[in-house]
């Protein structure tokens, strides 16, 4: 088991990310460790699909170690991580007697977690969360960092709270039925993790990509990843402790910073990775493989600056190469693109902040008024290729 502990320098405030195979079953000790003796009860927040498959292991074991464990569904799916479904929820937690001693248990993927963790900043103003991520995107991006939210008509992650989770329990053996989009999905996002944080993440993760069988992975998911365990355990490890290191950092994406250790560095790739999901309604790209192409992208105009060489935007094309294939990008009509990006939520004070690369490794914020329009045009059409 891989241990990692977050302090919030902020607040007084420590949290711990277990990551293994199996710790599923083992939910209901380290519940039990980190809430103490007077919770009672634990919604496990989920969706039917993810509910279906690990139900089991959860409830038992809350069950085991005392707690009146209430299941609460929510339908799956992106468009449910709404305030209809959160009003929803809280109606439940109220309905059934929930006592700010009491927990949630976030069991699924990103949309799981960000809705559930935000019944849990707001009922009774705060209640305890435990996040139990079990997509790959979820174990090292979304879980750790406490950001919650739900979307609004008005777009994605409109309305939310930070609220970090009392604990973080990563089951590796939950990514094998994850459908290989998904893991795809994922992967890119990791990739986007090693290219901002460090040259060492960087070639971790391409090594370990090197090494899957994708074959494995079927639509449905994979039949064995017995082989990967430990260094699929190694690797998500890696990426929890980038990701926790920019959290502590800069806990609450201060508004006013721009310099690399920002946490909106982690945006890498999401400028035009939400342009590309808008201008396709949402239905071509998972969101990780629409980050895959922003990298790209981004890369492309780092180029095009003179702040990256063209090797290491080489190194970024060949690592999103390794995540698997991409849904096609190069049909999409480039002045759609453009429109969509001027009308993107990052847009500060009128203009984009784009997060570029100085190398791999280090990312750099740059003003979207130094970057020329045939510049970004050219480096659209260069981003969106296919993919051999
Ligand atoms: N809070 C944050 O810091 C943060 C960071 C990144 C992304 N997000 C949010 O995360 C969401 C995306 O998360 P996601 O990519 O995990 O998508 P998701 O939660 O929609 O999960 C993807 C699909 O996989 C299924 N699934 C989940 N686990 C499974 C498993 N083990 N086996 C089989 N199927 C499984 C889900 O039911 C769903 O159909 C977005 O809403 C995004 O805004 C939040």
């Amino acid at each position: 088991v891989q241990l990692i502990t977050v302090r919030l320098k902020a607040r007084e405030e420590c949290y711990e990310i277990k990551i293994g195979e199996g710790l599923l079953s083992s939910l209901g000790h380290e519940a039990r460790a980190c809430l103490g003796p007077k919770a009672r009860r634990v919604a496990v927040v989920s969706n039917p699909t993810v509910f279906g498959l690990f139900e089991k292991h959860a409830g038992q074991s809350l069950q085991a170690a005392g707690f009146t464990v209430r299941p609460w569904l929510m339908p799956d799916g992106e468009r449910y991580k709404s305030l209809r479904t959160l009003g929803r929820l809280l109606s439940f937690l109220s309905d059934a007697g929930f006592e700010r001693s009491d927990a949630i248990v976030a069991l699924g993927g990103g949309v799981v977690g960000d809705l559930a963790g935000f019944a849990a900043a707001t009922y009774m103003r705060g209640v305890a969360l435990i996040n139990g991520p079990t997509t790959l995107l979820a174990q090292i991006d979304a879980s750790v960092g406490g950001k919650t939210g739900v979307n609004t008509p008005s777009g994605k992650n409109l309305v939310g709270a930070f609220h970090q989770p009392r604990l973080v329990l990563i089951d590796t053996s939950t990514l094998s039925t994850l459908p290989r989009r998904e893991l795809t999905s994922g992967w890119c996002e990791a990739v986007k993790q090693g290219a901002i944080g460090s040259r060492t993440l960087f070639d971790q993760t391409c090594e370990f990509l090197s090494s899957i069988d994708f074959s494995l992975w079927s639509k449905e998911g994979a039949t064995q990843t017995e082989v990967y365990a430990t260094q699929l355990a190694e690797i998500i490890a890696a990426h929890c402790r980038f990701k926790a290191s920019m959290v502590v950092r800069d806990e609450k994406e201060d508004v006013a910073r721009a310099d690399h250790c920002s946490r909106r560095i982690l945006n890498f790739g999401h400028t035009v990775a939400h342009a590309l999901e808008t201008v396709t309604n949402y239905r071509r790209f998972r969101h990780g493989e629409a980050v895959g192409y922003g990298m790209l992208v981004a890369g492309d105009i780092s180029k095009s600056l003179g702040i990256l060489a063209a090797s290491e935007l080489e190194l970024l094309r060949a690592a999103v190469r390794l995540c698997g294939r991409l849904p096609r990008a190069d049909d999409i009509e480039l002045s759609e693109i453009v429109r969509a990006l001027a009308r993107d939520k990052k847009v500060v004070e009128g203009t984009i902040k784009w997060v570029l690369l100085e190398r791999i490794g280090r990312a750099r914020i740059v003003d979207g008024r130094e970057i020329d329009p045939r510049v970004l045009r050219s480096s659209l059409r260069a981003g969106l290729q296919r993919l051999s």
